[in-house]
């Protein structure tokens, strides 16, 4: 099955190793020093949320929104071959990147991402968030969950993540596509580690 049959019947699809290690390792510094810029405490830009852990007090940030505005190397990936391959085994129609963030757990402090529907009013098979792995992500550290089908369900949805989701772990490298509609969402990471990946939405450019 192609990725476009698999988007349209589970609402989401693996594209494997689109990037090598050493296309992501100038990527994966630059992000660091942002993230650093963060811990470092003094910082006061609205792109940067944080909530605090499950059971603590202590905030810890999991998202750094508008990623573009801060470094090129957004533009720079998606302008790869291999990934505008993707794009148009996807699409098959001009597009716009239309949301562009980091998403982070953080080491010892990964956040849960509570279950939901990207907050996107579109049908099914619309638009679609492309998440560009940093590192490895395992049901340890947190990967995303989905529920295979739900894109094509109606406004309704639990406020938890049901037993049927599905864990979809993915190497550095790896590209994870979703449709804004399908159920989603990602437990706290209990990793030693942070856990990073870009994420791109993309629409048609009509
Ligand atoms: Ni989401």
């Amino acid at each position: 099955m192609g990725v476009r049959e698999e988007l349209a019947e589970q609402g989401f699809a693996y594209a494997k190793a689109v990037f090598r290690p050493s296309e992501l390792a100038g990527a994966s510094a630059e992000f660091d020093t942002l993230i650093a810029a963060w811990s470092a405490d003094d910082l006061d830009d609205p792109d940067y949320w944080s909530c605090p852990v499950d059971g603590t007090e202590e905030h810890s940030l999991y998202r750094i929104h508008r990623l573009e505005s801060k470094t090129d190397w957004p533009r720079k990936l998606t302008c790869g071959p291999r990934f505008r391959e993707l794009l148009a085994e996807v699409f098959r129609v001009p597009v716009k990147l239309t949301q562009c963030a980091l998403t982070i757990k953080m080491p010892d402090a990964g956040v849960r991402v509570p279950w939901h529907r990207d907050p996107v009013e579109v049908a099914p098979g619309a638009v679609y968030n492309f998440s560009l792995y940093l590192d490895d992500s395992t049901p340890r550290n947190g990967c995303l969950y989905v529920l295979p089908g739900s894109h094509l369900s109606g406004d309704e949805m639990m406020t938890t993540m049901p037993a049927e989701a599905v864990p979809v772990p993915a190497r550095a490298g790896d590209v994870v596509i979703h449709d804004v509609r399908v159920h989603h969402g990602s437990p706290q990471s209990k990793s030693h580690a942070r856990r990073r990946a870009m994420v791109l939405e993309f629409r048609p450019d009509e």
